[in-house]
């Protein structure tokens, strides 16, 4: 490594503790979801996003040791165990929420209680398991029983680890045939990805795939794109199931041939051209730390095709997309939630700034994972 890359990395890391450090003093144990005119909002801790401040603490306490940050941290994920107790309000994303919060402070600090709550956590999301089918149900609402979606990927790393830890290998077999689902379900030959498959939850059929969060039924959300590439790298990290790695990188070559040159795609690759296009960063930062992860996966020729791929986001992150002034608490500008409901479009989420530090981690060569 040219020592020019090894002074940016180190400044990039840099700018990202001293941020993180300066925001925490008025985010506190609050669960930040987006940035709306400079300032992070509160959302409660049942949200999808609520583990995503506290993974961001622990990623910053891990290389700095501050006692503040960490305490901060347990504190939103005990404030987590109202939802987790209380359980109408739980969905599929138990992963997200309890990989970065128990999880991550178990890896760390082996808290016995955190043990807990991702096993609570991990039996929750395999409960939510359809065997007509083969697949983990997102959402809740009365008319999606037979609803999946591709950000599921990123959950099934809870079950994983939960059979790792319990030297039971339940929980892995029911996300391994979540994750053949996907590959026959979701992923299509080109690399790109539907948002949802719905199936009838009686008999399994598939029924139809909707648009989601996506343009169309048939056209590349960039989140979901990145939450297939990620997602799909971590199923072979944990099962060293080929077919998973064969998925990663037929996605990653989707994505890095479909993204702009200045790193950030559009919020979704098929959709028409207009005026004032929505960008997101967040599968940007997604996908670095989703190529990095790749890049130390295959076979060593390959390697610096993918590492270079997400150290080039970064950069292009960095210098194009980043928020390091003190009126803007986000640290990665023009993220998009929603952009068929117009929700949140063009700001700093939450996610994003997750995903943007723990790639820079990777770069700067950590190698252990909360998920
Ligand atoms: N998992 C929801 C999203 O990516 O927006």
């Amino acid at each position: 490594m040219s020592q020019s890359n090894e002074i940016w990395q180190e400044e990039l890391w840099n700018k990202i503790v001293n941020k993180v450090s300066r925001t925490s003093q008025r985010i506190g144990n609050t669960f930040p979801y987006v940035s709306i005119d400079g300032k992070y909002d509160a959302q409660p801790a049942h949200w999808w996003t609520s583990g995503f401040w506290p993974g961001l603490l622990w990623l910053v306490y891990r290389e700095t040791q501050d006692e503040r940050l960490k305490e901060i941290a347990i504190s939103c994920e005990e404030q987590m165990d109202t939802p987790l107790l209380g359980f109408d309000e739980l969905h599929h994303d138990v992963g997200f929420m309890w990989s970065l919060t128990a999880v991550a402070q178990y890896k760390l600090l082996l808290s016995a209680q955190s043990k807990r709550r991702g096993l609570i956590a991990a039996s929750h999301l395999v409960g939510r398991f359809n065997v007509k089918g083969n697949f983990i149900r997102a959402w809740n609402g009365a008319d999606q029983q037979g609803w999946a979606i591709i950000d599921c990927l990123m959950n099934l790393p809870l079950l994983y680890w939960a059979s790792e830890t319990t030297n039971d290998p339940r929980f892995k077999h029911i996300a391994k045939l979540h994750a053949d689902m996907a590959l026959r379900e979701f992923i299509r030959p080109d690399g790109s990805a539907h948002h949802i498959v719905c199936f009838d939850p009686e008999t399994g059929a598939r029924l139809e795939a909707r648009g989601g969060q996506g343009y169309s039924p048939d056209s590349a959300w960039a989140r979901g794109t990145t939450w297939a590439l990620y997602g799909m790298a971590l199923s072979y990290r944990y099962t060293r199931d080929e077919a998973y790695l064969q998925a990663a990188k037929k996605v990653a070559h989707f994505f890095l041939a479909n993204l702009p040159d200045d790193g950030v795609p559009f919020w979704d690759f098929r959709a028409p051209l207009q005026a004032d296009m929505a960008m997101d960063s967040t599968s940007s930062a997604i996908a670095a730390s989703g190529l990095i992860e790749l890049s130390r996966l295959v076979p060593e020729a390959e390697q610096k095709l993918y590492f270079h791929a997400g150290e080039r986001i970064l950069r292009l992150l960095d210098e194009n997309y980043s928020a390091w002034d003190e009126d803007e608490e986000g640290l990665l500008l023009k993220g998009t939630a929603n952009f068929p409901k117009n929700t949140y479009v063009n700001i700093p989420h939450i996610y994003g700034d997750y995903f943007f530090a723990e790639a820079v981690a990777k770069l700067r060569g950590q190698r252990e994972l909360f998920w």
